[in-house]
C-alpha cells in the first residue's frame, strides 16, 4: 500500500493551492504568480464562484509557455445539488468550461450533503442520504474517469465510514479524501485508514484559515500558537511553514491558500522545511479535535444531516 502511495503522489504534488475565499478579482493574479513560483497544482470547486478566473490564469500560463498542461494538477469538485449519478458528468463539464480544460487530474465529491438546491437553507432543501445514497454520486464519479473528464476521482469529509461504504462498492478506488487538518485537528485514525487504503489524505485549512467567515468568532488563531512559533524560531522559518511541514512529513499533501505574493513563496519554500522528530511530537501534543469548519451552518431544524452524523463521531 505504502508504495501506491508514493507512486500517486509522485503525480499530484505535495504542496498546491487552495483557491476557496480567494475573490474572483484576487484569484487571476494569484494563481498566474502561483505558476510563475512554481506551483503545480491547483485545487478548485464549482461552489469557490472563481473557477472562470483561475481558468483564464491557467489558460494564459500555459499559452505564454510558463507551464504545460501535463504538468500541472488541476483538482475539482461539484457542489452539493449536483449529487446523483446522471447530475455528475452535466457538473464537470460545467467545471471544464469554466476552467479553460479538456480533463481534470481529479474530482472530488465536495460533502456527504445532497441537497436540492445549490442555497439550501431549510429542511426541505437536502436529500437524506437515503434518498440520494453516496454509492449512486460515486457510480456518476466513475462515469466522469471513463469519459476521459478526470483522471482521478475521490471525496472530500468523508469520515471512515462514509469512506468504507465506497471502499466497499467501488469499481474505481477513491485515491483522495480531502479533509481539514492541522495540529489542531490531527485525525490520525482517519489518516492511518487512508493510507492503510491506499487513499491520500489532503488537508484544507492547512494554515487554520483565518479568513473563513464561518469561523467562530472566539476560535483560536493556529498561527498564533506560542508552541508553533518557538518551533519556527528554533528552525529558521515562519510558523507557516511549521504547520505545512508538520502535515507533509506525515504524509498529508497541503493546500493553503495566499493571495499574497510573498506568502505564495513562503508557503512553497514549505517544501525545504525539515522538522525534526521531537518538533512533530510537540506538535502533535497540540490536537484538540478542534474544527474550524464544523458542518453546523447546515444545522436548521429538521435537517436530516446534523454534526454528528456528517463525521460520523
Ligand atoms: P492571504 O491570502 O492574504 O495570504 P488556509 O489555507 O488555512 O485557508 O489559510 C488561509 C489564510 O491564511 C488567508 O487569510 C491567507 O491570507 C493566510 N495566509 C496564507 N499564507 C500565509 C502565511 N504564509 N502566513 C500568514 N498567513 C498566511
Amino acid at each position: 500500500m505504502e508504495e501506491m502511495n508514493v507512486e500517486k503522489l509522485d503525480a499530484m504534488p505535495m504542496l498546491g493551492l487552495g483557491t476557496w475565499k480567494s475573490a474572483p478579482g484576487e484569484v487571476y493574479q494569484a494563481v498566474k504568480t502561483a505558476i510563475e513560483l512554481g506551483y503545480r497544482h491547483i485545487d478548485c470547486a464549482a461552489i469557490y464562484g472563481n473557477e472562470k478566473e483561475v481558468g483564464q490564469a491557467i489558460s494564459e500560463s500555459i499559452a505564454a509557455g510558463t507551464v504545460t498542461r501535463e504538468e500541472l494538477w488541476i483538482t475539482s469538485k461539484p457542489w452539493n445539488d449536483h449529487h446523483g449519478r446522471e447530475n455528475i458528468i452535466p457538473a464537470i463539464k460545467q467545471t471544464l468550461e469554466d476552467l479553460q480544460l479538456d480533463y481534470l487530474d481529479l474530482y472530488l465529491i465536495h460533502w456527504a450533503v445532497p441537497q436540492k438546491v445549490a442555497n439550501a437553507e431549510k429542511a426541505e432543501d437536502f436529500y437524506t442520504l437515503e434518498e440520494r445514497p453516496l454509492t449512486d454520486t460515486w457510480k456518476g464519479m466513475e462515469d466522469a474517469v471513463h469519459a476521459g473528464l478526470t483522471r482521478h476521482i475521490g471525496m472530500c469529509n468523508f469520515s471512515v465510514k462514509k469512506l468504507q461504504q465506497i471502499i466497499d462498492s467501488a469499481e474505481i478506488m477513491p485515491m483522495v479524501n480531502q479533509v481539514e487538518m492541522h495540529p489542531y485537528l490531527r485525525q490520525q485514525a482517519l489518516v492511518d485508514f487512508c493510507q492503510d487504503n491506499g487513499i491520500v489524505v489532503t488537508a484544507y485549512s492547512p494554515l487554520g484559515s483565518n479568513d473563513n467567515p464561518l469561523r467562530k468568532a472566539d476560535a483560536a488563531i493556529l498561527l498564533k500558537d506560542e508552541t508553533v512559533a518557538a518551533i519556527a524560531e528554533k528552525r529558521g522559518c515562519t510558523p507557516a511553514q511549521v504547520l505545512l511541514a508538520w502535515n507533509m512529513q506525515r504524509g498529508v499533501v497541503v493546500i493553503p491558500k495566499s493571495v499574497n505574493p510573498v506568502r505564495l513563496q513562503q508557503n512553497l519554500d514549505a517544501l525545504n522545511v525539515s522538522l525534526t522528530e521531537e518538533d512533530m511530537d510537540t506538535i502533535n501534543g497540540l490536537d484538540k479535535h478542534y474544527r474550524y469548519l464544523d458542518g453546523s451552518f447546515w444545522c436548521v431544524p429538521g435537517n436530516p444531516h446534523t454534526v454528528e452524523n456528517l463525521w460520523d463521531e
